[in-house]
């Protein structure tokens, strides 16, 4: 198929040119802190792309696949501190593994476009600067565990910490073992995902999320106008 057929079936502008990508589907991702958004992002993003003819994937990390999503009550309950850092990188990293291996990989082979509700950049930002291991030794976990394969676009959702804090705790369903960290912990996980944007403008985007839901997911959209061309 023409990059042009691939345009219009796709929704994206005829003309524009698809970046060169790994897959034929694109992997997005959407990071940030407790309360910015991201789930609620995610699923407009997913009707947005859908309703411009993609055929969507929506997962989440930890989770994303039966293994993975085991993994993941393991990890979002019980007290802040029942893991030591390493322990909780490695059982994020084990459930990304499955998760990759069993939800990811095949959905994009099978061209469709996936987007995930938090990945690796969570592990930096939360096990790396939050619980201080530093990110030397999760990339190098990284490099084990799923190789270079990494998003194609990286959405970074920004917003003051207070802000976040009251919308997750307005939540209130069970899975607060990370909310509970202390407001000094929150303070380095926004400092360390607005390094991440800044330091690989090409993968991320800083999104700010103090708007309403509407207003965040048109700044979203006219990001992905904006690099891939998708009409916004
Ligand atoms: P969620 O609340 O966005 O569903 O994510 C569950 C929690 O897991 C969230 O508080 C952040 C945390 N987390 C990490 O600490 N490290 C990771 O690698 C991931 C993916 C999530």
């Amino acid at each position: 198929m023409s990059s042009a057929d691939w345009g219009r079936r796709s929704g994206i502008w005829p003309g524009a040119r698809p970046i060169p990508s790994p897959t034929p589907g694109r992997f997005i991702t959407l990071e940030g802190g407790e309360g910015t958004g991201k789930s609620t992002q995610a699923e407009l993003l997913v009707a947005a792309l859908k309703a411009r003819g993609i055929d969507m994937l929506a997962s989440r990390e930890p989770g994303g696949s039966p293994g993975a999503e085991e993994i993941r009550a393991l990890l979002v309950s019980g007290e802040p501190g029942r893991w030591d850092g390493m322990s909780e990188a490695l059982l994020h990293f084990a459930a990304r593994r499955d998760h990759v291996e069993r939800t990811i990989r095949p959905a994009l082979r099978a061209g469709r476009w996936v987007v995930c509700d938090r990945f690796v950049d969570s592990t930096i930002a939360y096990q790396g600067q939050g619980q201080g291991l530093g990110a030397e030794p999760l990339k190098t976990l990284q490099r084990l565990v799923i190789g270079d394969f990494a998003p194609d676009l990286t959405l970074v959702l920004d917003l003051a910490v207070e802000q976040g804090l009251a919308r997750a705790a307005a939540r209130g369903n069970g899975e607060d073992r990370y909310e509970r960290m202390g407001e000094d912990f929150h303070r380095r996980l926004r400092q360390a995902f607005r390094e991440i944007a800044a330091g690989d403008p090409e993968r991320c985007a800083l999104i700010d999320a103090a708007g309403d839901p509407a207003a965040v997911h048109g700044a979203i959209m006219a990001t992905l106008a904006e690099r891939w061309g998708i009409a916004p």
